[in-house]
C-alpha cells in the first residue's frame, strides 16, 4: 500500500446529468486517491463513469448537461471542484493533462504539430520561440517521432493514428504535468500499436515520475500497464487493490466475473463466464447495490442496502455485503 499522501483525491463525487427532463446518474458517490509514481487503472464497460470521472478532474464536463451533485476533488490538498475556470486553466496543461481516445479530435488540424506544442510551452512555460522549438523536438524525440524531424512541421491529417497519439501525447506532457489521464489511449488503434502506447507510457511515467489515471473497458490492457485497478459499475467504485492482489484474489462478484470473461492461457479449456442480464440503466436510482439485478449472489438485503466500500488488508477494497463468497463464483 502506498504510504505517501495521494496528488488527487476525490471523495463522494456525484455527477448528474439533464437531458430532455431525464436525469442520468453518470456518478453516484465514487472515492478514488492517486498517487505519484502510480498508474492507476480504471476500468469498466462503456457508459460506466470512466470518462465523467476524467473530465469532472480536469474540469470539462459539459455544461449545462452535467451538475455535480456532491463531493470533492483535491489536488495536492486543494479542493479543484471551487475553483474558477480561470483557476483551473492554469491546472489543466501545467498540472494535470489528458490524452484522450481518438487523438484527431483534440489535434487542431489548422496547426502543425511543431506549432501545438510551442504554443503549449510558451504559454505555460513562458518559453521564448527559440526554446519553445527545441522543446518540440526535444519532446517529439521522447514520444518516438523524432528521427527524420517530419512530424514537427507535419499537420495532423498528415500523420498515420499511432503517429497522431504519439503527438497527442507529447503535447500532453510537454509542460510537465504532475498526473496524466490517458482516456482509452489504445482503443481504436491495432495490438502492435497498442504494445507500443503502453510501453511509452510507461516509460514516461518512469522518467517524469508522473501519477497516472489509465482508463480502459479492457482488463488485461491494465493489467498491462497499471499498478493499481478500480473496477467501475453503473457511477460506482466496486472494488480496487494493486494489481497483482486484484488478479489473485477478487472481492467483488462483478470484477470476479470479469476476470473469468477474459481468454487467459489459465483457463483455457474451460468454459468463459459470461455476465448475463445488462448494466444498469442510469436513469435507474436503485435503493440498494447497482449490480443486483445481474449478480448471481443477490440476497433481499443487496436490493434495500447499497453496499459501502470497506477497505480489506492491502489496500484492497470492495463494495459488496458478501465480499468473500465472490471468490466462489
Ligand atoms: N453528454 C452527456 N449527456 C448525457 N448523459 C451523459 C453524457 N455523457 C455521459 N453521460 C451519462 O453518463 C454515463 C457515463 O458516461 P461515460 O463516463 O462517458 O462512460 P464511459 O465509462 O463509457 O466513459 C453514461 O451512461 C450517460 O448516462
Ligand atoms: S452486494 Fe449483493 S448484489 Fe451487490 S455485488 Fe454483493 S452480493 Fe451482489
Ligand atoms: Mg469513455
Amino acid at each position: 500500500m502506498n504510504t505517501t499522501e495521494p496528488i488527487i483525491t476525490i471523495e463522494n463525487l456525484r455527477v448528474e446529468f439533464t437531458q430532455e427532463r431525464q436525469k442520468a446518474f453518470a456518478l453516484r458517490g465514487i472515492d478514488i486517491a492517486f498517487y505519484k509514481d502510480e498508474i492507476h487503472g480504471l476500468v469498466g464497460e462503456s457508459g460506466s463513469g470512466k470518462t465523467v470521472t476524467a473530465m469532472s478532474i480536469m474540469g470539462l464536463l459539459p455544461k449545462p448537461a452535467a451538475t455535480i451533485l456532491s463531493g470533492s476533488i483535491r489536488y495536492e490538498g486543494k479542493e479543484l471542484l471551487s475553483l474558477s475556470e480561470d483557476a483551473l486553466r492554469t491546472y489543466r496543461g501545467s498540472k494535470i493533462a489528458m490524452v484522450f481516445q481518438e487523438p484527431a479530435k483534440y489535434l487542431n488540424p489548422a496547426f502543425t504539430v511543431g506549432e501545438q506544442i510551442r504554443e503549449m510551452v510558451m504559454l505555460h512555460k513562458g518559453l521564448n520561440k527559440h526554446q519553445a522549438e527545441m522543446r518540440a523536438r526535444e519532446l517529439l524525440g521522447l514520444v518516438g517521432l523524432g528521427k527524420d524531424g517530419r512530424a514537427l512541421g507535419a499537420y495532423p491529417h498528415e500523420l498515420s493514428s499511432g503517429m497522431k497519439q504519439r503527438a497527442m501525447i507529447a503535447i500532453a506532457i510537454s509542460c510537465d504535468p504532475d498526473f496524466l489521464i490517458a482516456d482509452e489511449p489504445t482503443t481504436s488503434l491495432d495490438v502492435t500499436l497498442q504494445l507500443q502506447i503502453l510501453k511509452l507510457l510507461k516509460i514516461l511515467k518512469k522518467m517524469k515520475r508522473m501519477g497516472m489515471l489509465f482508463i480502459s473497458h479492457d482488463l488485461s490492457v491494465i493489467r498491462e500497464i497499471a499498478d493499481r485497478v478500480s473496477v467501475i459499475y453503473a457511477g460506482k467504485i466496486v472494488e480496487s487493490a494493486s494489481v497483482a492482489r486484484l488478479f489473485e484474489h477478487q472481492m467483488h462478484p462483478y470484477t470476479r466475473l470479469l476476470l473469468l470473461s477474459i481468454p487467459d492461457a489459465r483457463h483455457r479449456g474451460k468454459k468463459l463466464a459470461t455476465i448475463a442480464g445488462q448494466v444498469l440503466d442510469a436513469t435507474n436510482d436503485p435503493q440498494g447495490c447497482v449490480f443486483a439485478p445481474r449478480c448471481p449472489l443477490a440476497k433481499e438485503l443487496c436490493y434495500r442496502e447499497s453496499p459501502k466500500l470497506i477497505a480489506h488488508e492491502q489496500g484492497h477494497t470492495s463494495a459488496c455485503h458478501f465480499a468473500e463468497e465472490a471468490w466462489d463464483l
